[in-house]
């Protein structure tokens, strides 16, 4: 697979993995842990070299998995996780970016992956408590110490994103982005293009919705986060199929899934944006990383376009506790 560059000159694969589902929020795993080993590992093999965790999934137990299967191949993949919760009896408890609590779970982080640097550590949420220059401050002294390589921030607006950067050099943001979820294309897209800012669409995906298995039928498993998403209630996913029967009619003339029309979208976009769709399935993996060999003409991504637009989407991408930390 080729490579693209992120901010700071990272390079990583054009399409990366992202390992949440593996440990949380789809519901019972269709696998063992070992299974999600060899999902990594054969990522790894088949050229997806960019893969995302944080210390909040699981918690802790995402880590600990990307970081044992990843242990005897680790030169050849860039490592990606998150800070920036309070974490308490299992589970997060609110936010904190206090430039001390980042110094203790960077440590912790790397001991559960097992790896001497994280190459790119991300803020996950912004944190309205610490200023924007301290949280960028202590990255920085992890920079300068060799704990991390790479900085980085989610969900963060674009007056944040500016601050940070003046302060130790953003190389990617991390925010939902994909053909229903369009609020990085104001602000936040602009500002990476003009700081040389990386970028990286979470969800890519739809959390599984663009690729069609998902209908207003379908039933959400126990623990399965879509059923507390406004966009996931069954009136939301039926009036939401419009898009996705556009999305596959365009693959079916392609040859290809709606899927791969939906992460070729994000690939057109820029030449710095690098998906990270998650899966535990190799064979998804493939499909997926399949992405990156379709090409979508501008009559094609300007068509998505338009169609997304006239059809609009029903219902927010988080609940309301959810959507209040975003966009900061
Ligand atoms: N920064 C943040 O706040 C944040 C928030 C959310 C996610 N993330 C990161 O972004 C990654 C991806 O986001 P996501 O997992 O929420 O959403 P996603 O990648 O949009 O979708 C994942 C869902 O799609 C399914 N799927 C994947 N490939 C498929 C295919 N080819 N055909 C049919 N279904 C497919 C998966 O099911 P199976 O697993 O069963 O295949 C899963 O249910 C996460 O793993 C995580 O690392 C970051």
């Amino acid at each position: 697979m080729h490579a693209r560059t992120l901010g700071q000159g990272l390079q990583v694969s054009a399409i990366g993995l992202g390992a949440m589902g593996m440990s949380q929020s789809y519901g019972p795993n269709p696998g063992s842990r070992d299974d999600m080993i060899g999902v990594l590992r054969g990522a790894v093999e088949r050229g997806v070299t960019f893969v995302d965790t944080a210390e909040v999934y699981g918690p802790y137990v995402n880590e600990e998995l990307v970081g044992e299967a990843l242990a005897p191949i680790r030169d050849e993949v860039v490592i990606a996780t998150k800070f920036g919760w309070r974490i308490e009896g299992g589970k997060s408890v609110g936010l904190d970016s206090g430039p001390e609590h980042i110094r203790k779970v960077a440590d912790e982080s790397l001991a559960r992956l097992g790896i001497d640097v994280i190459d790119l550590y991300y803020q996950h949420r912004v944190d309205p408590d610490v200023p924007i220059e301290d949280v960028a401050g202590a990255v920085g002294e992890l920079v300068a110490a060799g704990k991390v390589r790479h900085f980085g921030l989610s969900e963060a607006g674009a007056s944040t994103i500016r601050q940070a950067h003046a302060v130790h050099p953003v190389t990617a943001v991390q925010s939902e982005y994909s053909l229903w979820t369009r609020d990085p294309e104001p602000s936040v897209l602009p500002t990476c293009a003009e700081l040389g800012i990386g970028f990286v669409p979470f969800s890519p995906l739809g959390k599984g919705f663009l690729t069609g298995t998902v209908d207003a039928s379908t039933e959400f498993a126990a623990g399965d986060i879509r059923s507390t998403i406004p966009r996931f209630a069954a009136e939301s996913r039926d009036a939401n199929q419009a898009l996705v029967a556009h999305v596959r009619e365009l693959a079916d003339a392609k040859g290809a899934t709606p899927g791969q029309v939906a992460l070729a979208w994000l690939l057109a976009q820029q030449p710095w944006i690098v998906p990270i769709p998650g899966t535990r399935r190799l064979s998804r993996v493939e499909e997926n990383a399949g992405a990156t060999a379709l090409a979508l003409s501008a009559d094609e991504v300007a068509d998505l376009d338009a169609v997304a637009a006239r059809i609009g989407v029903v219902g927010n991408r988080y609940n309301e506790a959810g959507m209040a930390m975003v966009g900061r």
